[in-house]
Protein backbone atom coordinates (compact mmCIF):
# COMPACT_ATOMS: atom_id res chain seq x y z
CA UNK A 1 0.00 0.00 0.00
CA UNK A 2 1.04 3.52 -0.95
CA UNK A 3 1.04 6.47 1.83
CA UNK A 4 -2.11 9.17 1.32
CA UNK A 5 -2.00 11.18 -0.99
CA UNK A 6 -1.08 14.22 -0.38
CA UNK A 7 -4.19 16.42 0.94
CA UNK A 8 -3.37 19.56 -1.35
CA UNK A 9 -1.89 18.46 -4.75
CA UNK A 10 1.40 19.71 -4.72
CA UNK A 11 2.69 20.08 -8.56
CA UNK A 12 6.65 20.38 -8.64
CA UNK A 13 7.26 21.72 -12.12
CA UNK A 14 11.56 21.75 -11.98
CA UNK A 15 13.62 24.27 -13.26
CA UNK A 16 14.00 21.83 -16.35
CA UNK A 17 10.32 21.94 -17.88
CA UNK A 18 9.86 23.85 -21.15
CA UNK A 19 9.36 27.60 -20.34
CA UNK A 20 5.26 27.55 -20.01
CA UNK A 21 3.82 31.17 -19.99
CA UNK A 22 1.96 32.60 -17.64
CA UNK A 23 -1.25 32.80 -19.52
CA UNK A 24 -0.75 28.92 -20.60
CA UNK A 25 -0.27 27.77 -17.39
CA UNK A 26 -3.24 29.81 -16.38
CA UNK A 27 -5.89 28.36 -18.60
CA UNK A 28 -4.66 25.06 -18.32
CA UNK A 29 -6.96 22.51 -16.78
CA UNK A 30 -5.89 20.74 -13.58
CA UNK A 31 -8.74 17.78 -13.58
CA UNK A 32 -10.93 15.35 -16.05
CA UNK A 33 -13.64 17.60 -15.23
CA UNK A 34 -12.07 20.73 -16.91
CA UNK A 35 -10.26 19.08 -20.02
CA UNK A 36 -12.73 18.49 -23.30
CA UNK A 37 -12.26 16.22 -26.00
CA UNK A 38 -10.04 13.07 -26.41
CA UNK A 39 -12.68 10.96 -25.05
CA UNK A 40 -11.35 7.36 -25.56
CA UNK A 41 -7.76 8.27 -23.84
CA UNK A 42 -9.60 10.25 -21.25
CA UNK A 43 -11.54 7.37 -20.79
CA UNK A 44 -8.53 4.85 -20.61
CA UNK A 45 -6.61 6.77 -18.06
CA UNK A 46 -9.97 7.35 -15.85
CA UNK A 47 -9.84 3.50 -15.66
CA UNK A 48 -6.44 3.06 -14.99
CA UNK A 49 -6.54 6.22 -11.87
CA UNK A 50 -9.61 4.74 -10.49
CA UNK A 51 -8.07 1.25 -10.30
CA UNK A 52 -4.75 2.76 -8.76
CA UNK A 53 -6.45 4.03 -6.26
CA UNK A 54 -8.82 1.00 -5.17
CA UNK A 55 -5.78 -1.17 -4.83
CA UNK A 56 -3.50 1.77 -3.10
CA UNK A 57 -1.06 0.95 -5.67
CA UNK A 58 1.30 3.45 -8.29
CA UNK A 59 -0.66 4.30 -11.60
CA UNK A 60 0.92 1.67 -14.47
CA UNK A 61 3.54 3.67 -16.61
CA UNK A 62 1.76 5.55 -19.40
CA UNK A 63 2.85 6.73 -22.51
CA UNK A 64 0.31 10.07 -24.51
CA UNK A 65 1.75 10.63 -28.01
CA UNK A 66 0.43 13.35 -30.63
CA UNK A 67 1.24 16.40 -31.69
CA UNK A 68 2.24 19.15 -29.34
CA UNK A 69 -0.16 21.42 -28.07
CA UNK A 70 -3.35 18.77 -27.72
CA UNK A 71 -2.54 18.59 -24.22
CA UNK A 72 0.16 15.75 -23.56
CA UNK A 73 2.03 17.71 -20.18
CA UNK A 74 -2.03 18.32 -19.51
CA UNK A 75 -2.85 15.26 -19.15
CA UNK A 76 -0.20 14.13 -16.93
CA UNK A 77 -0.71 17.19 -14.43
CA UNK A 78 -3.84 15.87 -14.61
CA UNK A 79 -3.03 12.68 -13.54
CA UNK A 80 -0.89 14.29 -10.79
CA UNK A 81 -3.65 15.99 -9.32
CA UNK A 82 -6.79 13.15 -9.77
CA UNK A 83 -4.15 10.61 -7.31
CA UNK A 84 -2.72 13.29 -5.20
CA UNK A 85 0.79 12.59 -5.77
CA UNK A 86 3.67 15.34 -6.92
CA UNK A 87 4.65 15.25 -10.61
CA UNK A 88 8.03 15.78 -11.13
CA UNK A 89 8.70 17.41 -14.61
CA UNK A 90 12.15 16.42 -16.87
CA UNK A 91 12.35 16.18 -20.81
CA UNK A 92 14.42 13.38 -22.51
CA UNK A 93 17.64 15.68 -23.68
CA UNK A 94 18.28 16.74 -20.35
CA UNK A 95 18.69 12.97 -19.01
CA UNK A 96 22.44 13.00 -19.99
CA UNK A 97 23.79 10.20 -18.08
CA UNK A 98 22.48 7.33 -15.89
CA UNK A 99 23.64 9.29 -13.37
CA UNK A 100 21.02 12.28 -14.12
CA UNK A 101 18.06 9.39 -13.92
CA UNK A 102 19.65 7.77 -10.74
CA UNK A 103 19.30 10.99 -8.98
CA UNK A 104 15.82 11.87 -10.37
CA UNK A 105 14.10 8.73 -9.35
CA UNK A 106 16.10 7.84 -6.23
CA UNK A 107 14.57 11.37 -5.27
CA UNK A 108 11.43 10.56 -5.89
CA UNK A 109 8.22 9.40 -3.50
CA UNK A 110 6.01 6.11 -3.84
CA UNK A 111 3.64 6.75 -5.98
CA UNK A 112 4.99 9.89 -7.31
CA UNK A 113 4.74 10.44 -11.26
CA UNK A 114 7.88 11.06 -12.86
CA UNK A 115 6.68 12.92 -16.15
CA UNK A 116 9.94 12.65 -19.24
CA UNK A 117 8.73 14.90 -22.22
CA UNK A 118 10.59 14.29 -25.15
CA UNK A 119 11.00 10.51 -24.34
CA UNK A 120 12.19 9.78 -28.21
CA UNK A 121 14.98 11.92 -27.59
CA UNK A 122 16.32 10.09 -24.36
CA UNK A 123 20.36 8.71 -24.82
CA UNK A 124 20.67 4.96 -26.06
CA UNK A 125 22.32 5.04 -22.53
CA UNK A 126 19.90 6.27 -20.50
CA UNK A 127 17.46 4.57 -21.83
CA UNK A 128 18.78 1.02 -20.83
CA UNK A 129 18.74 1.75 -17.51
CA UNK A 130 15.14 3.30 -17.53
CA UNK A 131 14.32 -0.25 -18.29
CA UNK A 132 14.70 -1.74 -15.13
CA UNK A 133 14.08 1.15 -13.34
CA UNK A 134 10.16 0.78 -15.03
CA UNK A 135 10.32 -3.13 -14.41
CA UNK A 136 12.11 -3.82 -11.39
CA UNK A 137 11.85 -0.21 -9.92
CA UNK A 138 15.76 -0.73 -9.52
CA UNK A 139 18.92 0.45 -10.90
CA UNK A 140 21.79 -1.19 -11.32
CA UNK A 141 24.65 1.89 -11.94
CA UNK A 142 28.68 1.21 -12.16
CA UNK A 143 30.59 3.38 -10.48
CA UNK A 144 34.61 3.78 -11.14
CA UNK A 145 36.24 3.05 -14.02
CA UNK A 146 39.41 0.53 -14.80
CA UNK A 147 39.94 -2.03 -12.10
CA UNK A 148 38.02 -0.25 -9.53
CA UNK A 149 34.94 -0.56 -11.47
CA UNK A 150 31.99 -2.07 -9.23
CA UNK A 151 27.91 -2.12 -9.86
CA UNK A 152 26.18 -1.03 -7.07
CA UNK A 153 22.19 -1.59 -6.54
CA UNK A 154 20.06 1.09 -5.89
CA UNK A 155 16.30 0.17 -5.49
CA UNK A 156 14.00 3.21 -5.79
CA UNK A 157 10.33 3.91 -4.85
CA UNK A 158 7.48 2.81 -7.19
CA UNK A 159 6.91 5.52 -8.88
CA UNK A 160 4.90 6.25 -12.94
CA UNK A 161 6.59 6.99 -15.69
CA UNK A 162 4.65 9.41 -17.65
CA UNK A 163 6.49 9.66 -20.87
CA UNK A 164 5.12 11.83 -23.76
CA UNK A 165 6.02 12.06 -27.25
CA UNK A 166 5.49 13.82 -30.66
CA UNK A 167 7.32 11.15 -32.90
CA UNK A 168 6.13 8.06 -31.23
CA UNK A 169 7.50 6.50 -34.40
CA UNK A 170 10.69 7.30 -33.15
CA UNK A 171 10.72 5.60 -29.93
CA UNK A 172 12.51 1.99 -29.46
CA UNK A 173 10.09 -1.41 -29.24
CA UNK A 174 11.37 -2.45 -26.38
CA UNK A 175 10.87 1.01 -24.54
CA UNK A 176 7.41 1.11 -26.00
CA UNK A 177 6.21 -2.05 -24.77
CA UNK A 178 7.29 -1.37 -21.09
CA UNK A 179 4.18 0.81 -20.86
CA UNK A 180 0.87 -0.33 -19.60
CA UNK A 181 -1.19 1.99 -22.01
CA UNK A 182 0.10 3.76 -25.24
CA UNK A 183 -2.45 6.24 -26.49
CA UNK A 184 -2.33 8.44 -29.00
CA UNK A 185 -3.83 12.25 -29.04
CA UNK A 186 -6.18 13.83 -31.78
CA UNK A 187 -6.52 17.39 -33.42
CA UNK A 188 -9.71 18.57 -31.88
CA UNK A 189 -13.24 18.93 -33.66
CA UNK A 190 -14.26 22.59 -34.10
CA UNK A 191 -17.29 22.12 -31.44
CA UNK A 192 -14.65 20.92 -28.27
CA UNK A 193 -12.62 23.79 -29.40
CA UNK A 194 -15.76 26.18 -29.68
CA UNK A 195 -15.92 24.86 -25.70
CA UNK A 196 -12.30 25.42 -24.78
CA UNK A 197 -12.35 28.48 -26.24
CA UNK A 198 -15.45 29.96 -24.33
CA UNK A 199 -13.55 28.12 -21.24
CA UNK A 200 -10.56 29.85 -21.82
CA UNK A 201 -12.61 33.58 -22.48
CA UNK A 202 -14.45 33.06 -18.85
CA UNK A 203 -11.43 32.18 -17.36
CA UNK A 204 -9.99 35.38 -18.61
CA UNK A 205 -13.00 37.24 -17.97
CA UNK A 206 -13.47 38.33 -21.85
CA UNK A 207 -16.73 38.40 -23.40
CA UNK A 208 -17.03 36.44 -25.91
CA UNK A 209 -20.12 34.98 -27.94
CA UNK A 210 -21.08 32.29 -29.94
CA UNK A 211 -20.05 33.30 -33.27
CA UNK A 212 -16.60 34.84 -32.34
CA UNK A 213 -15.89 31.45 -30.53
CA UNK A 214 -17.15 29.18 -33.58
CA UNK A 215 -14.38 32.14 -35.44
CA UNK A 216 -11.73 31.35 -33.22
CA UNK A 217 -12.27 28.11 -33.09
CA UNK A 218 -12.40 27.28 -36.85
CA UNK A 219 -9.08 29.27 -37.41
CA UNK A 220 -7.26 27.21 -34.56
CA UNK A 221 -5.80 23.60 -36.43
CA UNK A 222 -7.63 21.40 -34.32
CA UNK A 223 -5.21 22.91 -31.42
CA UNK A 224 -5.95 23.97 -27.65
CA UNK A 225 -2.61 25.50 -27.44
CA UNK A 226 -3.68 27.65 -30.56
CA UNK A 227 -7.12 28.24 -29.81
CA UNK A 228 -5.74 30.08 -26.46
CA UNK A 229 -2.87 32.30 -28.39
CA UNK A 230 -6.06 33.11 -30.78
CA UNK A 231 -8.40 33.92 -27.87
CA UNK A 232 -5.17 35.85 -26.57
CA UNK A 233 -4.62 38.09 -29.55
CA UNK A 234 -8.38 38.52 -30.09
CA UNK A 235 -9.19 39.70 -26.57
CA UNK A 236 -6.23 42.78 -26.68
CA UNK A 237 -7.90 43.81 -30.36
CA UNK A 238 -11.12 43.57 -28.54
CA UNK A 239 -9.89 45.80 -25.96
CA UNK A 240 -8.11 48.49 -28.31
CA UNK A 241 -11.05 47.87 -31.16
CA UNK A 242 -14.46 46.95 -29.35
CA UNK A 243 -14.86 47.97 -26.28
CA UNK A 244 -13.84 44.15 -24.99
CA UNK A 245 -16.46 42.44 -26.23
CA UNK A 246 -15.75 39.60 -29.10
CA UNK A 247 -18.02 39.24 -31.62
CA UNK A 248 -17.42 37.04 -35.21
CA UNK A 249 -16.81 40.11 -37.00
CA UNK A 250 -14.21 41.35 -33.90
CA UNK A 251 -12.55 37.75 -34.32
CA UNK A 252 -12.44 37.92 -37.72
CA UNK A 253 -11.08 41.12 -37.93
CA UNK A 254 -8.02 40.14 -35.67
CA UNK A 255 -7.23 37.00 -37.09
CA UNK A 256 -6.89 38.89 -40.69
CA UNK A 257 -4.46 40.95 -39.06
CA UNK A 258 -2.36 38.28 -38.14
CA UNK A 259 -3.19 36.39 -41.19
CA UNK A 260 -4.09 33.30 -40.18
CA UNK A 261 -6.13 31.39 -42.75
CA UNK A 262 -10.22 30.50 -42.15
CA UNK A 263 -9.07 27.34 -42.06
CA UNK A 264 -6.39 27.67 -39.55
CA UNK A 265 -3.30 26.66 -41.59
CA UNK A 266 0.02 27.32 -40.98
CA UNK A 267 2.69 28.56 -43.42
CA UNK A 268 4.42 25.19 -43.19
CA UNK A 269 0.62 23.39 -44.56
CA UNK A 270 0.83 26.03 -46.93
CA UNK A 271 4.27 25.46 -48.14
CA UNK A 272 3.47 21.50 -48.73
CA UNK A 273 0.10 21.98 -50.66
CA UNK A 274 1.42 24.81 -52.95
CA UNK A 275 4.79 22.62 -53.46
CA UNK A 276 2.46 19.36 -54.86
CA UNK A 277 0.26 21.78 -56.89
CA UNK A 278 2.86 24.24 -58.40
CA UNK A 279 5.84 21.35 -58.86
CA UNK A 280 4.30 17.62 -59.04
CA UNK A 281 0.75 18.64 -60.26
CA UNK A 282 -0.72 17.33 -57.24
CA UNK A 283 1.09 14.53 -57.08
CA UNK A 284 1.32 11.68 -56.14
CA UNK A 285 5.02 12.61 -54.39
CA UNK A 286 6.95 10.85 -51.97
CA UNK A 287 6.60 12.67 -48.24
CA UNK A 288 11.05 12.56 -48.49
CA UNK A 289 10.85 14.68 -51.73
CA UNK A 290 8.55 16.91 -50.24
CA UNK A 291 10.42 17.40 -46.94
CA UNK A 292 13.46 17.93 -48.79
CA UNK A 293 11.29 20.34 -51.22
CA UNK A 294 9.89 22.66 -48.07
CA UNK A 295 13.14 22.15 -46.03
CA UNK A 296 11.81 20.08 -43.05
CA UNK A 297 12.14 16.68 -41.90
CA UNK A 298 10.16 13.91 -43.06
CA UNK A 299 9.49 12.76 -39.38
CA UNK A 300 8.06 16.10 -38.63
CA UNK A 301 6.14 16.31 -41.50
CA UNK A 302 4.45 13.26 -41.05
CA UNK A 303 3.96 13.64 -37.33
CA UNK A 304 3.20 17.47 -37.05
CA UNK A 305 2.00 18.39 -40.54
CA UNK A 306 0.53 15.83 -42.53
CA UNK A 307 -2.00 14.48 -39.84
CA UNK A 308 -3.92 17.95 -39.52
CA UNK A 309 -3.80 17.98 -43.73
CA UNK A 310 -5.30 14.29 -44.10
CA UNK A 311 -7.98 14.51 -41.59
CA UNK A 312 -8.83 17.91 -43.36
CA UNK A 313 -9.12 15.99 -46.42
CA UNK A 314 -6.55 18.44 -47.82
CA UNK A 315 -4.00 15.48 -48.90
CA UNK A 316 -5.04 11.85 -49.45
CA UNK A 317 -2.29 9.31 -49.15
CA UNK A 318 -2.00 6.31 -51.43
CA UNK A 319 0.47 3.64 -52.28
CA UNK A 320 2.36 6.07 -54.67
CA UNK A 321 2.32 8.46 -52.25
CA UNK A 322 0.64 11.88 -51.02
CA UNK A 323 -1.88 13.60 -53.43
CA UNK A 324 -3.25 16.65 -53.14
CA UNK A 325 -7.26 16.72 -53.04
CA UNK A 326 -9.82 19.06 -54.83
CA UNK A 327 -10.35 21.06 -51.00
CA UNK A 328 -6.29 21.40 -50.97
CA UNK A 329 -5.78 23.19 -54.41
CA UNK A 330 -8.44 25.37 -52.94
CA UNK A 331 -7.19 26.38 -49.48
CA UNK A 332 -4.09 28.00 -51.67
CA UNK A 333 -6.40 29.36 -54.36
CA UNK A 334 -5.79 26.92 -57.19
CA UNK A 335 -8.71 25.59 -59.51
CA UNK A 336 -7.74 21.86 -58.67
CA UNK A 337 -6.57 20.08 -62.46
CA UNK A 338 -8.79 18.59 -64.17
CA UNK A 339 -9.31 14.65 -63.43
CA UNK A 340 -8.86 13.99 -66.53
CA UNK A 341 -5.29 15.31 -66.38
CA UNK A 342 -4.81 13.79 -62.75
CA UNK A 343 -5.81 10.71 -63.63
CA UNK A 344 -3.53 10.63 -66.82
CA UNK A 345 -0.94 11.23 -64.44
CA UNK A 346 -2.05 8.66 -61.74
N1 LIG B 1 -8.47 19.23 -23.62
C1 LIG B 1 -8.12 20.48 -23.32
N2 LIG B 1 -9.03 21.33 -22.80
C2 LIG B 1 -8.69 22.59 -22.55
N3 LIG B 1 -7.47 23.13 -22.75
C3 LIG B 1 -6.52 22.33 -23.24
C4 LIG B 1 -6.79 20.97 -23.55
N4 LIG B 1 -5.67 20.41 -24.03
C5 LIG B 1 -4.74 21.38 -24.03
N5 LIG B 1 -5.24 22.53 -23.56
C6 LIG B 1 -4.54 23.82 -23.49
O1 LIG B 1 -3.51 23.81 -24.46
C7 LIG B 1 -2.27 24.12 -23.88
C8 LIG B 1 -1.21 23.22 -24.47
O2 LIG B 1 -1.38 21.90 -24.01
P1 LIG B 1 -0.12 21.01 -23.56
O3 LIG B 1 0.98 21.89 -23.09
O4 LIG B 1 -0.63 19.99 -22.63
O5 LIG B 1 0.27 20.36 -24.94
P2 LIG B 1 1.37 19.25 -25.27
O6 LIG B 1 0.65 18.14 -25.96
O7 LIG B 1 2.13 18.93 -24.04
O8 LIG B 1 2.28 20.00 -26.33
P3 LIG B 1 3.87 19.82 -26.64
O9 LIG B 1 4.01 18.59 -27.48
O10 LIG B 1 4.22 21.05 -27.41
O11 LIG B 1 4.57 19.74 -25.32
C9 LIG B 1 -2.45 23.94 -22.37
O12 LIG B 1 -1.81 24.94 -21.66
C10 LIG B 1 -3.93 24.06 -22.15
O13 LIG B 1 -4.26 25.36 -21.75
MG1 LIG C 1 4.08 19.36 -23.49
Amino acid sequence: MLKEPNKGTDFIASALNAPVSQTEAALRPLAFSDFAGQPKTVERLKVMVGASKRRGEALNHILLSGPPGLGKTTLAFILGHELGRNVRVTSGPVIEKPGDLAGMLTNLEEGDILFIDEIHRISKTVEEYLYSAMEDFRLDIMIDQGPNARSVRLSIPRFTLVGATTRAGLLTAPLRSRFTLNTRLDYYDRATLCGIVQRSCALLQVEIDAAGAQEIAGRARGTPRIANNLVNFVRDYAQEKAKGRITQPVAAAALELLEIDAAGLDEMDKRVLRLMAEHYRGGPVGLGTIAIAVGEEADTLEEVHEPFLIQEGYLARTAQGRVLTPKGYHAIGLPPLASGEQQALL
